[in-house]
């Protein structure tokens, strides 16, 4: 069904691995469709309650947008390869079930900014970041401008994206780019472990915390009103019913999905 990625779905958890590895998993702008039609699928299947995206191999997670593709693009085309690749980083950002990007190894320019767009980091010790777009006359073009400021600040992102300098994993990790370094072995199983823990919690909370947290970067919106209308919201759902019921009956709450 998908050229470009592999998606496994194996105890309610998807994993989304880019599939091109002797081009390190470089994302030509089909790859990126793909990624973006597994996530809106494992976000309709009730079976599944997190996402994990990753690289095949172990040398990269993605090096990058497939320069060999928009080599000879028009503005034209760039604005669109641009626009269409930042609404890819959208639906990841915007999904409802926890992504976690389990970063393999490279993750330059595109796969930088595709496991920005990841709720969440993990690195394994081999893996590096950077957006090295200024070596080939370029900006970042899929919101790495943007997300580099809002996950490390507008100092260190600044060095970053001017100097174009490739950072490991641990020196990411000093910035705040991934929550956690790992042998590479340990990569996967630990994102899974992360993610079982939230499939506890409720569903519809763990929606709700991701949607307050992405208003807080969103444009036009005030993440503040929104923590006030999802809270009360949330007053009415049975999630909220199920969780003060089993506390106050000392069980563990069942959540349905
Ligand atoms: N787009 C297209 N192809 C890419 C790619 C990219 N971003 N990154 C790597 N590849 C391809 C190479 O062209 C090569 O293909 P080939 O075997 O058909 O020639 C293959 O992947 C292996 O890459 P190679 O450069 O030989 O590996 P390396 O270990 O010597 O170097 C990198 C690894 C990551 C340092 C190097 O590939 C690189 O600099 N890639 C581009 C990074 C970049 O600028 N990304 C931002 C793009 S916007």
């Amino acid at each position: 069904m998908y050229e470009n990625i592999l998606s496994n779905n194996e105890n309610g958890i998807c994993t989304i691995t880019i599939n091109r590895e002797s081009k390190l998993n470089a994302l030509n702008i089909q790859t990126l469709q793909e990624i973006k039609q597994a996530v809106i699928e494992a976000n309709a299947d009730k079976e599944i309650h997190g996402i994990v995206l990753t690289g095949s191999g172990q040398k990269a997670f993605a090096a990058g947008a497939d320069i060999s593709e928009f080599v000879n693009f028009t503005s034209e085309q760039g604005r669109k390869m641009s626009a269409d690749g930042h609404e890819v980083m959208n639906t990841i950002e915007n999904s409802g079930k926890p992504v976690i990007a389990a970063v393999n190894g490279f993750a330059l320019g595109g796969g930088c900014e595709l496991a920005m767009s990841c709720h969440m980091r993990l690195a394994s010790e081999n893996a590096k970041f950077g957006q090295p777009e200024v070596n080939l006359g370029l900006p970042p073009g899929y919101a790495g401008t943007q997300r580099l400021i809002q996950l490390i600040g507008k100092g260190k992102a600044t060095q970053l994206l001017l100097t174009a300098d490739v950072i490991g994993a641990n020196e990411a990790m000093e910035y705040g780019l991934v929550n956690e370094v790992l042998p590479i072995e340990d990569l996967l199983p630990r994102c899974n472990e992360i993610l079982n823990k939230i499939s506890s919690k409720s569903p519809l909370a763990v929606a709700k915390v991701i949607k307050c947290i992405n208003a807080y970067f969103t444009e036009g919106k005030d993440g503040f009103l929104t923590e006030i209308e999802e809270f009360g919201h949330a007053f009415s759902t049975k999630d909220f019913k199920e969780g003060t019921d089993a506390f106050l009956n000392k069980r563990k709450a069942n959540f349905e999905r």
